[in-house]
C-alpha cells in the first residue's frame, strides 16, 4: 500500500523515486495505491478546488508510468468513510505527544506557518496509518521522509494489538520499502521537489525538458569547459545514473578528464531524458484525453478498497467491543 497526496501534476523525482517502484508492485503483490486528498487538506484546506483538479493529473501521471489498475486498486482517500472511522477509533488510544514528537510536525509548521497548525494536521501519521492499516498493508513503498510517520503507526498499531487484541494481531504493522533512488536531485542540486522550482514534469514537452536541463546546476569549481569535473557532486551524473546507467562510465571518465563540457554533456541528457520519458509522454497523452475512463479507474477501485477496508473495521469493532 501506497499513497500520494493529491497537490499536483508529478515530476521525475516521483518517476524514479516511488512510480517505478509501483509498476513492480503491480506485478507481484496484491497493491493499493491511495489518491491522499484528505491529507492535501492538512496544508491546502484553502483550496479545495486545486486539491479536486489535481486528483485526475496525478492519476494520469500514475497510469502514464505504468502502473496498471487492472493489477492494483486505485483509490480516493476521501470515498472510504472506514479510513476517517478507523482515525475517530485510533484517535482514543493515541498519546498527543506520539503525535507531537514526529518530525514533520514541528519541521512543516516552521516552513509552511502557524496556520496549519490544526488538529487534523496534528493526525497526519495517524491518517496515515489508517491508509495502510484500513487495508492490512504489509509493505509500504515511501521515501525516506515517511519512515518516522511509518514508525510512529507500528507504535499505534502494537498498542491497539496490546489493548484489544487478545492475543490475535487484528491489525498489522506495515514495513518501509525504502527505493534506492529515493532522493532525486533538482535542477539546483536540491532534492527535486515542486515546492523548490526545481523539478522536470512528466506532462512537461521536450523544449520545456531541454531548457530545464540547461539551466542545471553542475560543478561550481567546472568554469571553463575542459577543467576536470567532480560528477560525484554534479546533479546531471545523478540523473544519468537514473535515466541512462549504461552511458555513466563514459560520462564519468570524460567529465574527470576534462575531455567532456558541461554543455556538451547537458545537451546529450537532455536528449537521453526525453528519449527515455517519451513513451510516458505518449501515454499521458492518452490519458489526459479521456478523463472519463481515468475516474471510472478511480470509482471502481474505490469500491473495491471500500469492501477490504470494511472488514477491517469490523474486526476493530469486534475488538473494541463495539458491535
Ligand atoms: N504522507 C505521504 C507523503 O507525503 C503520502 C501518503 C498518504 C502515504 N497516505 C499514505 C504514503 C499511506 C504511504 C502510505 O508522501
Amino acid at each position: 500500500m501506497s499513497g500520494m497526496r493529491s497537490t499536483g501534476r508529478l515530476h521525475i523525482g516521483h518517476l524514479f523515486g516511488v512510480l517505478e517502484q509501483w509498476v513492480e508492485y503491480c506485478k507481484t503483490a496484491d497493491a493499493f495505491f491511495e489518491i491522499a486528498d484528505l491529507h492535501a487538506f492538512t496544508t491546502g484546506f484553502t483550496e479545495p478546488q486545486a486539491i479536486r483538479d489535481a486528483r485526475n493529473e496525478m492519476v494520469v501521471d500514475w497510469l502514464a508510468a505504468g502502473v496498471d489498475p487492472s493489477a492494483s486498486t486505485f483509490y480516493l482517500q476521501s470515498a472510504i468513510p472506514e479510513i476517517m472511522e478507523l482515525q475517530a477509533l485510533l484517535a482514543m488510544i493515541t498519546p498527543v505527544s506520539w503525535l507531537e514528537r514526529v518530525p514533520t510536525y514541528k519541521g512543516q509548521i516552521e516552513a509552511l506557518g502557524q496556520e496549519i497548525a490544526t488538529y487534523g494536521f496534528l493526525g497526519y501519521p495517524l491518517l496515515q496509518l489508517c491508509d495502510i492499516a484500513a487495508f492490512r498493508g504489509e509493505r509500504v513503498p515511501v521515501g525516506r521522509d515517511q519512515l518516522a510517520h511509518l514508525e510512529f503507526g507500528r507504535e499505534v498499531v502494537r498498542r491497539f494489538n496490546y489493548l484489544y487484541g487478545e492475543g490475535v494481531e487484528v491489525l498489522v504493522e506495515p514495513q518501509a520499502t525504502l527505493t534506492e533512488a529515493a532522493e532525486v536531485p533538482g535542477t539546483d542540486g536540491r532534492k527535486m521537489s515542486k515546492s523548490y522550482r526545481n523539478d522536470i514534469l512528466l506532462a512537461d514537452d521536450e523544449a520545456t525538458t531541454v531548457e530545464k536541463v540547461r539551466s542545471m546546476i553542475t560543478d561550481p569549481q567546472k568554469i571553463r569547459r575542459h577543467d576536470p569535473g567532480h560528477p560525484e557532486i554534479c546533479p546531471v551524473f545523478a540523473l544519468w545514473k537514473l535515466v541512462k546507467p549504461a552511458h555513466v562510465p563514459l560520462v564519468e571518465e570524460t567529465c574527470r578528464s576534462g575531455a567532456l563540457g558541461c554543455v556538451q554533456d547537458k545537451g546529450d541528457f537532455a536528449e537521453a531524458l526525453n528519449a527515455y520519458l517519451r513513451p510516458i509522454r505518449e501515454r499521458r497523452k492518452v490519458f489526459a484525453g479521456d478523463i472519463p475512463q481515468v475516474e471510472r479507474i478511480i470509482a471502481e477501485g474505490s469500491e473495491k478498497a471500500r469492501t477490504v477496508a470494511a472488514q477491517t473495521l469490523a474486526d476493530v469493532r469486534r475488538a473494541m467491543k463495539l458491535t
